[in-house]
Formats: structure tokens, C-alpha cells, sequence
């Protein structure tokens, strides 16, 4: 019989990174919110950044937030998609700071490929870990708790589950809302019916396995974080985290 293959696996495929990156990242609602509160947790968390890791870091969309406010830090950055690490090699090209590293954090052995960089001030981590179970999702937050500082921060900015299908329904329509905006503004000249379709229809949606972030904060405070919880949330969009304690 065929091996199964993995559904997060359409994240090594240049065509949907090319579709995320051009026609869905900047249309992400409430992005730069998003952001500015990740900047400001980790001020509040640690006045002085050295180390930091973005996990499943796509571009490096957080990873480049977090270099800018902290231009001394060292950061590394984890993908499992080539295409991916070369935009972010790209987008982060200063001074030879930051580390790529190509893992494949559904298995344990990632934690190897960045111990080098480890202990680390900040972990961050944007919509990514929504693709394994919900098992392995806790086990990685116990991973990353072992790789952090005495005081550093953890932060998920993550897709989660909607509590109904009403809920996810309301969702669906305003993120649809979202990305046809974006594709206004870049000039495109889809129909928002277009843009929903493409939607429905993406590829690394099988890929999903949304957890309700309620679930998740109980599941960080079980593996022994502190400050623990959800500090942004619209619909399916949540931030939430926590500290290793000090
Ligand atoms: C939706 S993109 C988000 C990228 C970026 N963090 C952001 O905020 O835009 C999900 C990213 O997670 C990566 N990813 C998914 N599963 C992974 C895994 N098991 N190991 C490493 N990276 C993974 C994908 O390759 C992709 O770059």
C-alpha cells in the first residue's frame, strides 16, 4: 500500500507558498494589530531580546517583526518548505544573524536542529501548528517550554476552532472579506465570488486541525506556563500564550 501522505505537506509545493504569500498573508484581518500586540507582550515579557525562534516560520513574518524591534537579537528560523525558507532568506538578508533551519517539527528530533540557538527569550509561532493533531500540538508546546529563557515568552498567533458552525460561517464571510479587499488594493480583478471559491477550495485546507484556543491555553497551564492566555482573538484568529516561569 502507498504511504498516506501528509496533508501539511502541500506546504512544500512552490505553488501554494506562492498563493499564501502573495494572495493571502497581506490579506490576514487585523494583521498589524496582531503585530503590535505580539511587540508589546514581548516588551512587557523581556526588556532585552538576544535570542529568538519563529516556528514554522513561512517569510518570516514574525521572525522580521521581532529582528526590526531587535535588530542585536539572533533568530532562528524553522520551516519544513524549501520555497518557504528561501522567501524568508530573502525578506531577513542582513548581516547573517539569523540561522534557516529546514525541520520538520512533527517530529521530535527539531528540537536538535535549534538547540545550538537555545535558550531562547521568545518562541513565536503564526498559523502554523493548527496542522498537526491536537496530541502532537501539545507535545510541541512542551518542547518549546524546554527551549525557553527562565521568564521568556511564548506566543501562537493561530488559527483555531470556532465554537458552532455559526461561528464558523460568520468567519468564513469576513475572511473572505479580507483577502478580496487585499486583492483590490494589489490591483487584482477577481470577483469577490472568485476569491471565495479559491477559498473554499485551497489546498493546504485539508491540512487544518483547529483546536478551540480555550483547549489550548488549559493544555499550556497543564504543561506548567505561567501568564497563561488568549490576548487577541477575532472569530477564528487568536493570539495566546505564555512565560516559562522565572
Ligand atoms: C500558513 S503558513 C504561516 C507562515 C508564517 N508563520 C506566517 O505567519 O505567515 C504555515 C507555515 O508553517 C509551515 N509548516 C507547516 N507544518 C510544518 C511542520 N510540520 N514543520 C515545519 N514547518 C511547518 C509551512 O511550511 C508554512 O510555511
Amino acid at each position: 500500500m502507498k504511504p498516506m501522505k501528509r496533508g501539511d505537506q502541500v506546504w512544500q509545493t512552490g505553488e501554494v507558498v506562492r498563493r499564501y504569500l502573495e494572495g493571502v498573508r497581506g490579506g490576514i484581518p487585523l494583521a498589524a494589530e496582531q503585530f503590535e500586540i505580539v511587540l508589546r507582550l514581548v516588551r512587557a515579557a523581556r526588556p532585552m531580546v538576544g535570542r529568538f525562534l519563529d516556528l514554522g516560520c513561512g517569510d518570516g513574518a514574525l521572525g522580521r517583526v521581532l529582528a526590526a524591534a531587535y535588530p542585536a537579537a539572533e533568530g532562528v528560523l524553522l520551516d519544513f518548505s524549501e520555497p518557504m525558507l528561501e522567501a524568508a532568506r530573502e525578506a531577513l538578508a542582513v548581516g547573517g544573524r539569523h540561522r534557516f533551519v529546514r525541520a520538520d517539527y512533527g517530529d521530535r528530533g527539531w528540537v536538535d536542529a535549534v538547540r545550538d540557538g537555545a535558550p531562547f527569550d521568545v518562541v513565536v509561532s503564526g498559523y502554523s501548528i493548527h496542522h498537526q493533531p491536537d496530541a502532537r500540538k501539545r507535545e510541541i508546546y512542551g518542547e518549546i517550554l524546554g527551549l525557553l529563557e527562565p521568564g521568556g515568552l511564548f506566543l501562537n498567533l493561530e488559527h483555531v476552532a470556532s465554537r458552532s458552525g455559526w461561528g464558523e460561517a460568520v468567519y468564513d464571510e469576513y475572511f473572505t472579506d479580507s483577502l478580496y479587499a487585499h486583492h483590490v488594493r494589489q490591483g487584482g480583478v477577481k470577483s469577490r465570488s472568485e476569491i471565495a471559491e479559491a477559498y473554499v477550495h485551497r489546498a493546504d485546507k485539508e491540512a487544518n486541525i483547529l483546536a478551540p484556543v480555550e483547549d489550548q491555553c488549559a493544555w499550556l497551564r497543564e504543561l506548567g506556563y505561567e501568564r497563561v492566555d488568549c490576548f487577541f482573538k477575532t472569530f477564528e484568529l487568536a493570539l495566546f500564550g505564555g512565560c516559562r516561569g522565572g
